[in-house]
Parts: C-alpha cells; structure tokens; sequence
C-alpha cells in the first residue's frame, strides 16, 4: 500500500518507517529535513519518498491543504498533529480517498489515573492543554467515523524511549545522567512523597508495532483507540530498583513531600515529576492484544537496560 507519513523521521518514526518499507508499503515521509533522527539511513529509508515541509510554516502561510491535496495514499500517519484545527485540516483533505487513518495521540488524553489499570473506553479527563487537545482530537475523529465513515484510528502511546532516546527516569524527571549517576554509585535519591507515583514507558519500536498492527488488522482497528505501552506500568520506587540492581546495589532513596522536592532536584525537573506524578499513568495493553495481537518487546527494566547501554556506549555514564 501507499502510506503517507506525516513527521515520520522522529523517535516513532525512526523505527516505524523501516518497518513499513520491510513490510513491503510504499511509503512517503514529510519532515522538514530528510532523514531519520534515531536510526541508520542506510537502512530501510533509501527506499523512501522524501516531501520536504514544514506543516507548521505551510499551515500559517495557508498552503498546507494545496500541500495534502497533492499528495496520494491510502494511509495517512499523521504523527505530529497537536490541535483540533490542525486535525480538522486532514480529514478534510483526506475524506472520501484514504483506506485508513491513523493519528498519534497520548496517554495525557486520559488524565490523572483513577482505576488502573486505564482501558480504552474509560472517560477522558484530560488536565494539561496538551492532554486536552488530544482528547478532542481523538472525539473528533470518532464522530467523523462514526457520521461520515472517516476511517480513523488512534494510536495513544506513554513515555517513548529508544536507544538514543533516554526514558523517563527513575525519579520521574529528564534530568540527564544524574539519576543513573546515583544509582549507579549508591548514592542518595529523592522520590516525592511515598516514591509510589507511577510510570508507564513504552520503547518507540512497540509504539511502530501498535501502528503497524493497526494497519495490518484494519477492520478491527476502524474507529477504535489504543494504548502503546509497556506490559506494565513501574512506580518510581520499582524504577529506581531496577536501575540500581542493573548496577549490583540497592537504591539508596529519601523520600520528601512533592511541594518541597524542588529544594533537591530543581525547578525544571521538579515540575516535571509534578507532571508525571499527578497523572500516575498506568493503561492496559489487553485491548491492543486482543483485537490487533499487540505484544510489546520491552518492558520498563528491558528499556532502562538498553538505555544505560547506550550511555556507556557514547561515554555519557563512566563504569
Ligand atoms: N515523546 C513522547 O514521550 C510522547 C508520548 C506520547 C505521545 N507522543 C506523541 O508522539 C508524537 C510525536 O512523535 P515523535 O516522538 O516520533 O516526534 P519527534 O521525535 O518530535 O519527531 C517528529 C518528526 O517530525 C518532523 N517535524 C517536526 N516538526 C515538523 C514540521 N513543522 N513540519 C514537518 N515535519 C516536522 C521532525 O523532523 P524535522 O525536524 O526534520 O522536520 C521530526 O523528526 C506526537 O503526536 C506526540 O503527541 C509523544
């Protein structure tokens, strides 16, 4: 099939794309630069028709739906798509011509957790922007498939992380090194209240998994969503661990209440431990499974592995 990537050079798309060409899919990307960020351009990707734009200039400068107009498929990943406007724009173009249509959402959609594990049909209760949009977005495509026969799925994936993509770390933060650093030498970690705030990574090639298997089973996928995480979600104090069993030791963790954690770790990392905390994403996977047979390769501990191999690897973590 002709499939159309929107934004397809990106941590999904990185490993998405090769799948699809070894799949056998022409497959058309649009990015701004072509090629792919976190995998070897030499594989896969010389197969690959390149449109070279920037959606968000063509949106401002009103081209972008000339720009859709032109282009021919009969799937459209559309991966980088952030508002309802911009959403709005593609069933437009794509109404009446496309096969199937597939929109990268995010498990903010779902908001902070309240039964865990999160199923699909749970209600939305969206507490950031972002989370909000998402959750308008995937409405929209609902009822464009449930009154129009739009042909859309949605595909919501937690934490993406890659080999060179480093995960959410241990304390919830995206704090470089340091964590592992800790860890690693048996130094202490502050965790935020009860250290039980959970986390619910996902490896970005699961998440091209998700989408590949949406598209190979496209009648079960037509109007549906799912969620493109790891087989189980960790709390902090798992993650934590993990990480340092994968270094012979036990954490060494100090537990501090959330509103004064920023004292020890900053306010940039704080704020985001606050994000991740408040959410506690925890989703199922058994939805993914039963209708389109997804079985993620990597849990969180598989994710941290690969990535602190990577960090010695490129002489980010000594040891
Ligand atoms: N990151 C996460 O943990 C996470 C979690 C849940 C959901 N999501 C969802 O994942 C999606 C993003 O996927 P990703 O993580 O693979 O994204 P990404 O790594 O940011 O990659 C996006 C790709 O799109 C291209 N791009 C960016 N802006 C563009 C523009 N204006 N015009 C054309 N191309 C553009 C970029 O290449 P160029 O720079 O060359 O243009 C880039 O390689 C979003 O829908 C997000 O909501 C992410």
């Amino acid at each position: 099939m002709r499939v159309l990537v929107i934004g397809g050079t990106g941590h999904i798309g990185s490993y998405l794309v090769p799948r699809l060409v070894r799949a056998g899919h022409a497959v058309t990307v649009v990015a701004r630069r072509p090629q792919p960020q976190y995998s070897d351009p030499r594989l896969g990707w010389p197969q690959v028709t390149w449109v070279t734009a920037d959606r968000a200039a063509e949106e401002s400068a009103g081209t972008w739906t000339a720009r859709l107009a032109a282009l021919e498929a009969e799937v459209v990943i559309d991966l980088i798509c952030y508002t309802p406007q911009q959403n709005h724009a593609m069933v437009q173009a794509f109404a009446g011509r496309i096969d199937h249509f597939l929109h990268c959402g995010t498990i903010w959609a779902y908001g902070p957790t309240q039964q865990a594990p999160y199923e699909e049909r749970f209600a939305r209760r969206p507490v950031t922007d972002y989370g909000i949009n998402k959750a308008h977005i995937e409405a929209d495509l609902y009822a464009a498939w449930t009154r129009q026969g739009f042909p859309s799925t949605v595909i919501h994936p937690g934490h993406i992380s890659g080999r060179r993509w480093l995960p959410i770390d241990p304390q919830g933060s995206r704090d470089g090194v340091g964590v592992y650093e800790r860890l690693a030498a048996g130094a202490p970690v502050h965790l935020p209240d009860t250290g039980l705030a959970t986390l619910h990574h996902v490896h970005a090639d699961d998440v091209a998994q998700l989408f590949e298997r949406a598209l190979q089973h496209r009648q079960a996928a037509l109007g549906e969503s799912f969620s493109a995480v790891a087989p189980y979600a960790l709390s902090l104090v798992g993650c934590c661990t993990c990480v340092a069993h994968l270094f012979g030791r036990q954490p060494e963790l100090e537990f501090v209440p959330l509103e004064r954690l920023a004292q020890f770790v900053g306010d940039t990392s704080a704020s985001i431990i606050y994000d991740h905390v408040r959410h506690s994403p925890c989703a199922s996977i058994t939805k993914g499974q039963r209708l389109l047979g997804y079985q993620p390769r990597y849990t969180t501990e598989e994710i941290y592995v690969e990535a602190i191999e990577y960090l010695r690897e490129s002489g980010q973590l000594a040891g």
